[in-house]
C-alpha cells in the first residue's frame, strides 16, 4: 500500500505525513496491491452488516489499529415511489448520508483519517470548512481525544453545523474570507506547523473512508446502476465514488461501471465550467455564492480527480439555480418525507433537465447521494415557507383553519 502522485506517478510510503506530491504538488491517493486483497475477500464478508469499517481489506488501516468509530455508513438508500413517477424515472434511488452520526457524508472519511492521525501520533488535527466537515472533524476528534481546529468563512454558514462543531469543542476560527481563503490558510498553517494534521479532502484518507458510499450501493443495490448523481464543492465525494467503483471492478466483484454526473450551484461552478469547456482542469471563480453554503466553493481543491471520474465514467456535469434546488428539495420532503439540506438537493434538482437533454433516460437506474440532513440547515426553506397559524385554542377556531387549508 503506498501514496501515489495522480499526475507523475511518484510513491511516497503510507505513513508519510504528506497532502500533496513533493515533485509536482499535485493530489496523491492510495493505491492497493489489489491481488493480494483479492485473495482476502472470502463470502464470509458479503454478510457483515453494512458500515464504513465493513470493507476493512480495502481501507488504509490495518486491523491491529484502534479505530476512532462513531458507527459511519450504513446508510439507508430509498427507492422513490411518487417522486420518480413525478420526474418520469423508473428506478430512482437517494442514498440519505444524513443518517451517518454527525448528519452528512463527512463521517465515512473522517473516521478513517482520524484514526490515521491518531496512529501517527498527531495530536491536532484541523480543516477548513463550509460547515459539514468542521462538524464532523469535531466530533470523531473528541472521539479520538485530539485537539481540534476549525477555519470556516465569515458570513452564511449553517448554524446546525457551526454549532455541533462548537458544542464539540473544536476551536472555530473565522476568517474574513471564503471556503477558498480557509483552505488556503489552513494548507500553509499545517505546512509550517508540523503537528498540526489537515483533514481536508486533499488527505488521501478522506477519500478511502468516503469511497465506502460506493461499495454499499453495490451491497444494497446487488448490482452497479447505470448513474450515480453527486453534489460537487470541494470535489472530493465524487472522486472518491469513483474510486471505490475502480476498485470492485478490478478485483472482479461488479462487470461494469456506472456513470459519474456531477451537479454544482450556478454561481459556484467552476468544474460545470470546464466540463463544458472539455478541460482537464477547473479554473478557479473568486466570488462563489449560492444558498447551498456547502457547495459555495470557487476553487475546488481536487477538481482534477472529479473532472477525471466524469471523463473516465462517460457522466456528465450540470449547474442548477437556487430556485431549482430548493424546488427539489422541497419536492423530495413532500413528496418521500425526505429532509436534505439545500447541496444534498442538487442531484435531485437537476433530474429534469438531465431527462430534457437526454443525459439520463426514463429507463435508467439512478442514485443520488443527499450527502447531509436538512436539519443542518433548516432555515434556508423555513424562509421560503408560510409561518405556522396561530389560533385560539378553541375546537371550533382549529376547525375552521383545518377546513380552510383543506380546500
Ligand atoms: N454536500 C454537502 C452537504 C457538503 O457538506 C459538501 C461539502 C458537499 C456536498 C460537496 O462534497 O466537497 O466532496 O465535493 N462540504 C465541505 C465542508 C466542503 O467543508 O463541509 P465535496
Amino acid at each position: 500500500m503506498l501514496l501515489k502522485c495522480i499526475n507523475c506517478s511518484y510513491t511516497y510510503d503510507i505513513d508519510k505525513i504528506i497532502y500533496l506530491c513533493e515533485k509536482c504538488n499535485d493530489l496523491l491517493e492510495v493505491v492497493y496491491d489489489l491481488d493480494k486483497i483479492g485473495n482476502k475477500l472470502d463470502s464470509t464478508w458479503k454478510n457483515i452488516p453494512l458500515s464504513v469499517w465493513k470493507y476493512q481489506p480495502l481501507l488504509p488501516i490495518d486491523t491491529n489499529i484502534d479505530r476512532v468509530t462513531l458507527s459511519e455508513g450504513g446508510t439507508r438508500l430509498h427507492r422513490l415511489n411518487k417522486f420518480s413517477s413525478f420526474i418520469n424515472i423508473k428506478n430512482l434511488y437517494v442514498k440519505n448520508e444524513g443518517d451517518n452520526p454527525t448528519g452528512s457524508f463527512k463521517d465515512r472519511g473522517m473516521s478513517i483519517t482520524v484514526t490515521k492521525a491518531k496512529s501517527l501520533g498527531a495530536s491536532i488535527i484541523a480543516c477548513a470548512s463550509t460547515g459539514n466537515t468542521s462538524a464532523s472533524l469535531a466530533a470523531y476528534g473528541a472521539r479520538g481525544g485530539m485537539k481540534r481546529i476549525v477555519l470556516i468563512p465569515t458570513g452564511k454558514v449553517a448554524y446546525g453545523k457551526l454549532s455541533q462543531a462548537m458544542v464539540c469543542g473544536a476551536k472555530v476560527i473565522q476568517i474574513e474570507s471564503n471556503f477558498d481563503k480557509c483552505l488556503e490558510v489552513i494548507m500553509e498553517l499545517s505546512a509550517n506547523f508540523p503537528d498540526i494534521y489537515l483533514v481536508n479532502s486533499i488527505n488521501p484518507f478522506r477519500i478511502e473512508g468516503q469511497k465506502t458510499l460506493a461499495f454499499e450501493i453495490i451491497d444494497q443495490l446487488g448490482h452497479v446502476p447505470d448513474c450515480i448523481i453527486v453534489p460537487i464543492g470541494n470535489a472530493g465525494n465524487i472522486s472518491a465514488i469513483w474510486k471505490g467503483m475502480r476498485e470492485f471492478l478490478e478485483l472482479g466483484l461488479i462487470d461494469k461501471l456506472p456513470r459519474m454526473i456531477g451537479v454544482q450551484a450556478e454561481g459556484s461552478s467552476p468544474v460545470v465550467s470546464a466540463f463544458k469547456a472539455k478541460k482537464m482542469e477547473a479554473t478557479k471563480i473568486l466570488k462563489p455564492d449560492t444558498i447551498a453554503t456547502a457547495i459555495r466553493i470557487g476553487a475546488p481543491a481536487s477538481s482534477k480527480k472529479a473532472l477525471r471520474a466524469i471523463y473516465d465514467s462517460k457522466g456528465y456535469a450540470e449547474r442548477v439555480s437556487d430556485k431549482e434546488i430548493l424546488e427539489g428539495q422541497m419536492n423530495l420532503a413532500k413528496l418521500e418525507g425526505i429532509f436534505v439540506e439545500p447541496a444534498s438537493a442538487s442531484p435531485i434538482a437537476a433530474l429534469k433537465k438531465l431527462i430534457r437533454k437526454g443525459i439520463i433516460s426514463s429507463d435508467d437506474e439512478v442514485v443520488c447521494i443527499a450527502t447531509g440532513n436538512g436539519l443542518k440547515d433548516p432555515d434556508v426553506v423555513t424562509n421560503f415557507l408560510k409561518k405556522p397559524l396561530e389560533v385560539k385554542a378553541d375546537l371550533t377556531s382549529i376547525k375552521n383553519v383545518i377546513d380552510d387549508e383543506m380546500e
